[in-house]
């Protein structure tokens, strides 16, 4: 008996921002942009908000899933970018699905949102206490970037994924998981009420390799597998050469390491479900496969889980 993931479903806004564009925004250059974090350009929402991009991400994963959106029963959505300060923006969302019953609320854990989301959501599904539910990573990161600040204003971008996971009585696809926190660490990346991101990103850059490859070996132990068993490497996608030392310390080659930073960014709580719907449409994953997800983002917060597709 376990948690099925029965659909995903990604939503990308169309303006995209260039490091060129940035180039006459800000003091940097495509150059130093690409060898520094790999990023080549990023999505930025004008219309949509931030449950726009949910809804269309959701009804998205629902359609894959070939489920009757009324019968979901819990809404669980990432966001450090909330549409209110309340209420959730997971309500908003139910109510933009229309959906009538059950419950929704937010989880505010930065960049790792989705993995914590998806850890509340796994318990809920093994505990019996709820069979269907939608778990959503969006963000509006556009909103409160200070677009005079090179170090931070060239990292993020907008959008939003959505995993529908399911009871089964089959083996469970989600097979280990372990989070993380260390709030006495909050001020390596944090934004006040109604401020921009703040960010030591020469620090950050240490810790989240040292975190991540933690969270990842502690999953591998405790789902008795072994490094080389592991078919893709799904990372929260921050900094290029943050996954490129994570994998390299992890003994685990490139080809196993899934990376679409180059086109979105650091899109934070919607980083992994992204790059879950991608690297499944695009072939990448085959039934069986394990799965390795880790994430580590403001909080700071961390974590890592072990799929079997
Ligand atoms: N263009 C040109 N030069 C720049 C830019 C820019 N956009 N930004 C910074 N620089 C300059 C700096 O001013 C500095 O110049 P100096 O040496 O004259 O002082 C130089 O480049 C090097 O700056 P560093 O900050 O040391 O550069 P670094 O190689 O560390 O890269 C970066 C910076 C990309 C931010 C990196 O540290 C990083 O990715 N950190 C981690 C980010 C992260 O993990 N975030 C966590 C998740 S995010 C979340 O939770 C929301």
């Amino acid at each position: 008996m376990g948690t099925k993931i029965l659909g995903t479903g990604v939503y990308l806004p169309e303006g995209i921002l260039t490091n060129q564009d940035l180039e006459n925004l800000v003091e940097t250059s495509d150059e130093w942009i690409t060898t520094r974090t790999g990023i080549k350009e990023r999505r930025i929402a004008k219309e949509e908000n931030v449950v726009d991009m949910a809804r269309q991400a959701s009804l998205q994963a629902i359609k894959e899933a070939g489920v009757d959106l009324q019968s979901i029963e819990v809404i669980i959505v990432g966001t450090l970018t909330p549409e209110k300060r309340f209420p959730s923006t997971g309500c908003l969302l139910q109510a933009e699905l229309g959906i009538k019953r059950g419950y929704a609320f937010d989880i505010s854990a930065a960049c790792s949102g989705f993995l914590y989301a998806l850890e509340l959501a796994d318990g809920l599904i093994k505990s019996g206490k709820a069979r269907l539910i939608l778990v959503v990573g969006t963000e509006l990161l556009s909103e409160i970037v200070d677009w005079s600040d090179r170090s931070t204003c060239v990292l993020f971008g907008d959008g939003a994924g959505a995993v529908l996971l399911g009871w089964s009585e089959e083996e469970s696809d989600i097979l280990a998981s372990r989070m993380y926190s260390e709030g006495s660490l909050w001020d390596l990346l944090y934004a006040e009420k109604n401020g921009c991101i703040k960010m030591k990103g020469r620090e950050l850059f240490k810790v989240a390799v040292r975190n991540m490859e933690e969270a990842c070996r502690n999953v591998i132990e405790k789902a008795g597998v072994s490094i080389k068993d592991i078919d893709l490497v799904i990372p929260h996608q921050a900094n290029v050469r943050i996954i490129n030392s994570l994998a390299e310390k992890l003994g685990i080659s490139k080809d196993k390491v899934f990376i679409n930073i180059d086109k979105y960014g650091n899109t934070s709580a919607a980083s992994i479900p992204i790059a879950l719907h991608e690297a499944l449409k695009e072939g990448r994953i085959k039934r069986g496969d394990l799965i390795l997800f880790t994430a580590m983002g403001g909080g700071l917060t961390w974590g890592a889980t072990l799929l079997k597709y």
